[in-house]
């Protein structure tokens, strides 16, 4: 038999190649290093390669016999190749599976549990909507002066009107002065004009009191005021302030408003607010219907009252309403009875509470 030196000589070339590669494929840590072993053996230039391409200057008898050991070289190069890949991979996807385990006996991580009062929730609304309209919050005490509360709103100490108010009185403090608890929060008007200069543009959102409680009245209850004094401020500024908020806090684009004539010793003239609305399907709507949901009071600020709180009835004149609040809360939320709002009575809160996190924002839509 006769020995053909070039082919064996070719033979061991092709397993100490293949040795060495499949040495530098098993070393290769990440798919980078496996890249470049990839490469130097089956790559254009590649070591396989250039054998493969060398069978092009071969004898027939030569490409006969290294033929299929190179092929089968390239093969095995190439399935070793893929079988590395696979296995980083799989090392890869074991390194992040223990990484990012978690232990699931552990307990969940409970949620907010406390929810936002709907009176919060509408407050908090109702200072978006303002503050957009450029107004500023102000507030005053519960406990407040009889002063406040009546003299200075043009309600002198024996005026008829005192009557209206069904005041819970305080028992006389050692200052000598009498205090009531607020029974509208009219009085931060006064606070507000003895304090600063016109312009005003204030609204006070806030607790007050009266001796009275059915379905639609609770002794402690929330109005909302606005004032506004400079030095043309109208009537007809009013109704579209009210307009405007009316159908921002409603969250529709046609309402309908009806005015009606009052008597408010604090404002003149003094109108009343009724916003249209259907209570008829079970579910409320507005600007449609034939019922009207009360707001509450406003008028043109009383000369009187300008002067007793240090603002010149001649230069200045302004408007100021004050609306139910609760109401306002129970229709927008659909709950039809006042009196569980205070009641504190948790499966009511969890029911009609929003969540926690949750801002009302004008853009972001208040009610959500
Ligand atoms: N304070 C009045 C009330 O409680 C409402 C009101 C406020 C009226 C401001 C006119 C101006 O009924």
């Amino acid at each position: 038999m006769q020995v053909d030196e070039s082919s064996s000589f070719q033979m061991n070339d092709v397993e100490s190649l293949e040795r060495k590669l499949s040495a530098d494929i098993a070393a290769a840590g990440d798919e980078s290093a496996l890249e470049t072993v990839r490469v130097a053996s089956l790559g254009k230039k590649g070591a396989v390669s250039e054998l493969l391409k060398s069978l092009g200057s071969m004898s027939p008898e030569e490409r006969r016999e290294n033929g299929p050991l190179f092929n089968g070289l390239r093969d095995r190069v190439a399935m070793a190749i893929a079988e590395r890949k696979a296995a980083l991979a799989r090392e890869a996807l074991d390194a992040r599976l223990a990484f990012e385990r978690i232990d699931v006996t552990l307990p969940v991580r409970p949620e907010p549990r406390g929810t936002i009062h709907p009176v919060s929730q509408v407050q908090d609304e109702i200072t978006a909507i303002f503050a957009d309209l450029g107004f500023a919050v102000a507030e005053g005490p519960d406990v407040e002066y009889d002063d406040y509360n009546f003299t200075k709103l043009n309600i002198p100490p024996d005026h008829p009107a005192r009557q209206m108010h069904d005041t819970f009185y305080v028992a006389r403090q050692s200052d000598g002065e009498r205090h009531v608890l607020r029974t509208h929060t009219s009085p931060v008007q006064a606070r507000v004009m003895l304090k600063q200069k016109p312009p005003i543009r204030v609204i006070v959102p806030g607790r007050a009191y009266r001796r009275d409680s059915d379905a639609t009245h609770t002794p402690m209850f929330h109005q909302l005021e606005a004032l506004v004094i400079d030095e043309e401020t109208n009537l007809g500024h009013l109704r579209w302030v009210v307009e405007q908020f009316c159908s921002a806090f409603f969250e529709v684009d046609k309402i309908e408003l009806r005015a009606r004539p009052s008597f408010f010793p604090f404002t003149e003239p003094s109108v009343e607010w009724d916003m249209r609305c259907d209570r008829s399907g079970g579910q409320i709507k507005f600007g449609t219907g034939n019922d009207w949901l009360e707001l509450g009071g406003s008028g043109m600020v009383h000369p009187r009252v300008l002067e007793m709180c240090g603002i010149d009835p001649a230069r200045y004149q302004g408007f100021a309403f004050g609306f139910g609040l609760d109401r306002m809360a129970m229709l927008k939320y659909g709950a039809p009875d006042l009196r569980p709002f205070f009641d504190s009575d948790l499966r009511w809160l969890r029911h009609y509470g929003f969540a926690a996190l949750d801002l009302p924002t004008l853009d972001a839509g208040l009610s959500r």
